[in-house]
């Protein structure tokens, strides 16, 4: 059956507790759609439920339910099939710390690939295939011409948590080939940073922050001492690493898109969100300095073993299929970071 209405559709969000699935569960629900959430809770708050509930109001929280659960876990993903007629599936759930996975490569495969094959399978027997996946900009490896279209060659991943993205890819497309029923879309992100405008959703890592941005939230509410700034010898404008920075909330609107286009479709589409444009480690300090109203401290540091040198989108394809565009700059990043950060120090449990 084809739906057309938001109502009368159902998304299943795996990992919809964690940083990008909460936003894009909040977007879901504000347009109406039935939302269940399968999270094991392993990297994310059960508190973020409350928050969700907040921002989008009891009528609407009411359309949203939450299973706390492995998504490798065929019995708990079968009742939860059973249970609910899902529609389509936004598959969020996975390891996704890069250094980390350097040093657990076999729990990064066995969990991200596993999980995969076991929600592939299960959507398959009960009839539902269809599905967004949370890719990366990191399948494109270092590359060869900027800005990145969908067109440009997946190049060799520097790590696991890379490498999971990359397969999860080929996998999905091979469903394509074998059934074409499935309907897939992967979503290939740039660098996900900021926070709900509310200051009562956003970023919450556990431990040291290995991504920039909340690293130097930390520092600006004076967790960590100043900003480690890996390399200032690229061949970039002022030397640091350049990465194409989109707000999260823009980021879940970009997944709803993607919902409301594929609705009804069969196929393997890729689209890239990003915003276009290039922003350095340095000017990321500088607007986020402006942000919380100090001069942020930073001090420079070697460069960082697999990162790339520079990385931004072209938006066109998302832009003209899916009708869905970036809206907010590095400025209202950095506020709603800051908005969240100063009001959650210690993040959902702090
Ligand atoms: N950086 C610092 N100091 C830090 C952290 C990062 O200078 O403490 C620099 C990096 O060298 C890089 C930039 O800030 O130039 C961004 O680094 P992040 O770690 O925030 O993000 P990456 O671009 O390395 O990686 C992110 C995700 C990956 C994903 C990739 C896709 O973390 O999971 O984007 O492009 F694969």
């Amino acid at each position: 059956m084809i739906n057309t209405q938001p109502k009368d559709t159902c998304v299943l969000v795996t990992g919809g507790a964690g940083f990008i699935g909460s936003h894009t569960v909040v977007e879901l629900l504000q347009d109406g759609y039935e939302v269940v959430v399968v999270d094991d809770l392993s990297n994310a708050s059960e508190k973020v439920f409350d928050r969700i509930d907040q921002i989008v109001g009891d009528d609407a929280a009411e359309h949203l339910t939450f299973v706390r659960a492995d998504v490798a876990d065929r019995d708990a993903m079968d009742a939860v099939f059973d249970e609910f007629d899902i529609d389509h599936v936004i598959h969020f759930a996975g390891y996704k710390a890069v250094g980390e996975s350097v040093q657990k490569p076999i729990e990064y495969y066995s969990n991200n690939i596993g999980n995969t094959l076991v929600l592939a399978d299960v959507m398959r027997n009960h009839g539902c295939k269809s599905i967004i996946f949370s890719s990366s900009a990191t399948v494109y490896g270092d590359p060869d011409s900027l800005p990145l279209t969908e067109e440009s060659p997946k190049k060799p991943a520097t790590n696991p948590s890379g490498w999971t993205k990359w397969m999860i890819e080929e996998m999905l497309r091979s469903l394509v080939v074998a059934d074409p029923e499935w309907n897939v879309v992967l979503l290939r992100y740039f660098n996900p940073i900021g926070a709900h405008p509310s200051g009562l959703m956003g970023e919450d890592p556990k431990g040291i922050p290995n991504n920039l941005l909340p690293y130097v939230a930390q520092v600006a509410v004076g967790r960590r001492d100043a900003v480690h700034v890996f390399g200032d010898d690229y061949d970039t404008p002022d030397g640091t690493g350049v990465r194409d920075y989109i707000h999260v909330v823009d980021l879940a609107r970009g997944h709803v898109a993607a919902l409301a286009w594929m609705d009804g479709r069969t196929g393997c589409e890729v689209f890239n969100l990003g915003t276009g444009t290039g922003t350095s480690v340095l000017e990321i300090i500088k607007a986020f300095s402006a942000a919380c109203g100090r001069e942020l401290p930073y001090v420079v540091e070697p460069r960082r073993a697999g990162d790339v040198t520079a990385n931004w989108a072209d938006c066109t394809k998302a832009r003209e299929v899916l009708g869905w565009q970036a809206e907010f700059g590095i400025s209202e990043m950095c506020r709603d970071a800051w908005n969240w950060q100063s009001n959650n120090p210690f993040g959902y449990e702090g």
